[in-house]
């Protein structure tokens, strides 16, 4: 539960509207003392007030029934000329806390009245305030703090319990609003995830988005729109699997039926007749031609290149040994391979994949350069990655190759292409995180990079 959007949302909410209270629960008794004592003085000031006239005689018992309201015990009135001094109850012999109302700052009344809640009691106070009486500068009332402590704690008390029962009251209804707009419909997307990928071909899992109109609905139909589209290409690989293998079968008897052809075209091509053994050469090439394409077809659609099983090697080295590989027997050509990777470049990679792509490109770069010219690979770091440039100084391509280029069975130009090599090499490059892409192509020569993550 605490651990859930909905419990931590319950937790924050209560901290967050206690926390509130309390800021509004201090300056609130701050104020309240203030007021209390406030009114202490007033009392004062309307019970001395017959007194402060000049030539006025009272009868004592008039006098004491009078100060009786005072709710002080002395009191001190400041004026132009002289002080009236008038003792009311017991005179205390100390005072242990002095309090002035002369001047109003909301954190001193807040501490003053924190200080009474928590320590005081059995105290004497000694409150100093402005007077209205004529002509005084101030008054100064000296009383014991226990009734002002009093009155204050059951004002706190009141104050408490509006406090509790307001927090309750916010606490859920903020609780209860976020849950039913924000925790339920978030639920309901996550249950949908997960029962769409426990089985991914039922489409009736598929989430059937609200209308609405913010991020969760927004969330709610971005989903929808995902699990039809990953339901839709599900359909599609499982129809194009079934294609691909019918495909397969076709081609593994084609290729039984090529090897039967090629075995009557090689016993034409030693016949005598000069004519019959040109066109039986002719025969024997396509044938052979044909039987690599069935071949590597079936190889394709065999193919699954198992995950990347990396390992630390130096860079060039795989460069080298793949691009020897790539020229391999082509000793008509005058190719030449400048190998511009640093000695030391070190990467992490599954060598044998990487050694295909490598080899993969070579081989297309070889081959654009018709017999002349010069390929170059460098490689250079990135923000998190390395980057292998192949290069060569070839034709480039058309735009229409360009535009199928990664394509499988998509080939131009060398007769016998199966048009797979692109393909193969960008999904082996995929595979280990990185890509590889055509970086430039035109008559001055091609630039394919393959990017590693580091
Ligand atoms: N460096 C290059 N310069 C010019 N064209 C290129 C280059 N690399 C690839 N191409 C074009 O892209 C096509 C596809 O290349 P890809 O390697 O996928 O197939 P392929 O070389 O025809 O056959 P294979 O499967 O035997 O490699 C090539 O036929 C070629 O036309
Ligand atoms: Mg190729």
């Amino acid at each position: 539960m605490a651990h859930s959007l909905s419990g931590r949302l319950l937790l924050l909410t209560i901290l967050y509207v206690l926390a509130s209270t309390a800021l509004i629960f201090l300056p609130a008794m701050g104020i309240e003392e203030r007021d209390i004592l406030g009114d202490h003085i007033l009392s004062a000031e309307l019970s001395i007030l017959p007194f402060t006239t000049p030539n006025q005689d009272w009868p004592d018992d008039l006098r004491q029934n009078l100060l009786k309201h005072a709710d002080a015990d002395e009191v001190l009135l400041r004026r132009r000329y002289q002080r009236d001094y008038f003792q009311i109850g017991a005179p205390h012999s100390k005072i242990d806390r002095t309090i002035d109302l002369r001047r109003e700052r909301l954190w001193r009344d807040t501490l003053n009245a924190m200080d009474c809640l928590f320590n005081g009691g059995a105290r004497t106070l000694y409150v100093i305030a402005p007077s209205s009486i004529k002509d005084a500068s101030s008054i100064s009332i000296i009383l014991s703090e226990a009734p002002v402590r009093a009155e204050l704690m059951t004002y706190a008390r009141r104050v408490m319990v509006a406090a509790v029962f307001i927090s309750a009251l916010t606490g859920a209804l903020v609780f209860a609003s976020l849950y039913y707009f924000a925790v339920r419909p978030i639920r309901r997307i996550t249950g949908a995830i997960g029962q769409f990928h426990e089985n991914p071909e039922d489409a009736s899992r598929i989430l059937v988005a609200t209308a609405r109109a913010d991020e969760i609905g927004l969330a709610e139909r971005e989903l929808a729109a995902m699990q039809r589209d990953l339901y839709g290409f599900l359909r599609q690989k499982q129809r194009l699997a079934a294609v691909g293998a019918a495909v397969s079968r076709i081609q593994h008897d084609l290729r039984n039926i090529l090897a039967n052809a090629q075995l009557a075209s090689d016993r034409l091509a030693a016949s005598e007749d000069p004519e019959v053994k040109k066109l039986a050469l002719r025969l024997v090439t396509t044938i052979d031609r044909a039987i690599v394409l069935a071949t590597t077809t079936l190889k394709y659609g065999r193919t699954q290149d198992l995950p990347p099983c990396p390992s630390e090697f130096c860079l060039k080295a795989l460069i080298e040994e793949a691009a020897t590989a790539a020229m391999d027997g082509r000793t008509d050509i005058a190719v030449s391979f400048a190998n511009r990777v640093e000695d030391a470049l070190v990467v992490r990679a599954d060598r044998d994949q990487l050694f295909r792509v490598v080899l993969n490109l070579v081989k297309n770069a070889c081959e654009a350069l018709h017999g002349t010219g010069a390929i170059t690979v460098t490689a250079a770091h990135g923000s998190g990655a390395i980057a292998v440039d192949i290069a060569d100084t070839g034709l480039g391509m058309s735009d229409i190759m360009r535009a199928k280029l990664f394509q499988p069975f998509v080939s131009a130009g060398r007769p016998g292409g199966s048009g797979l090599g692109l393909a193969i090499a960008r999904d082996l490059t995929r595979g280990h995180g990185g890509d590889l892409a055509l970086v430039s192509t035109g008559p001055n020569g091609t630039v394919f990079r393959i990017t590693l993550p580091v």
